[in-house]
């Protein structure tokens, strides 16, 4: 069995200092694919020096909207070279979070916009982030690239019917193990719906360990198996056959070798 974490952060500190080790628990969970995506320029050069150090780990480029207040013309510049490594498989984390409201929400559709013109002009995917700003989002996309279609909404948390909307635009939806946690019935609605041919799996570790191992403080790629075998039951599926559909539809959508 083969699995990719479509959405890590190996470069945050919680993990950044013992990924060997991370690396190896991670393949003997079947979890042999990563991208460890990029939040900020720090870590966006992190991401790709480190997917250089592993085969089958690879790295986006990206501006958290937390940042957006903070980016400048010359930070799209260095996106748009860091974007043309040849370890970068995807342009974001990007998006609209209007819970936390770190930065002005023009401020963060502005440098969403800029993610996306980029997206389109390298030909990449995107990686979307997107928090209490669903309509805001889907409606920045609908304006700025219509004809973008690989589209990921990571982390995904909305019910079926914006599941629905996400899939009628053509777009994929990730899950992360919060699918797996007793009060998350509104998502795992949502998942059931989502054809295998648009799913992906992800930890968005460090963060939200999946159930049973929610107590494990630290999230890695290797409890990734359990948000898989969980989507598999949901979906009825054997895990072998949930596993390779959605790791085949993993590398379709981010272009990886075979
Ligand atoms: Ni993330």
């Amino acid at each position: 069995m083969q699995l990719i974490d479509t959405h890590c952060h190996l470069t945050f500190d919680e993990l950044a200092g013992d990924v060997e080790a991370v690396i190896a628990r991670s393949r003997d969970a079947g979890v042999t694919g990563w991208i460890t995506v990029g939040t900020d320029t720090h870590h966006n050069r992190k991401a790709i020096e480190l997917a250089h150090k592993y085969e089958n780990m690879y790295a986006t480029v990206g501006i958290h909207p937390h940042d957006a207040k903070e980016v400048t013309d010359q930070a799209i510049r260095q996106l748009h070279a860091l974007a043309q490594n040849k370890k970068v498989v995807a342009i974001g984390e990007t998006g609209l979070d209007f819970h936390y409201d770190h930065s002005p929400r023009d401020r963060q559709a502005d440098v969403f916009t800029a993610h996306l013109q980029l997206a389109q002009e390298l030909n990449l995917p995107v990686i979307i982030h997107s928090r209490e700003a669903f309509d805001e989002t889907m409606d920045v996309l609908q304006r700025c690239a219509p004809d973008l279609k690989k589209v990921v909404f990571h982390c995904f948390s909305g019910s079926a019917d914006r599941a629905t909307i996400v899939l009628d635009r053509g777009f994929y939806i990730s899950f992360t193990g919060v699918v797996t946690f007793k009060n998350a019935e509104v998502i795992r609605q949502a998942a059931k719906i989502v054809p295998v041919d648009r799913l992906m799996l992800e930890t968005d570790s460090p963060y939200m360990s999946p159930e049973p191992m929610r107590k494990q403080k630290i999230n890695e790629p290797a409890l990734m198996l359990h948000t898989a075998k969980f989507l598999a039951e949901l979906k009825g599926m054997d895990l072998p056959d949930f596993a390779a559909a959605v790791t085949a539809i993993s590398k379709s959508f981010f272009n990886l070798p075979d």
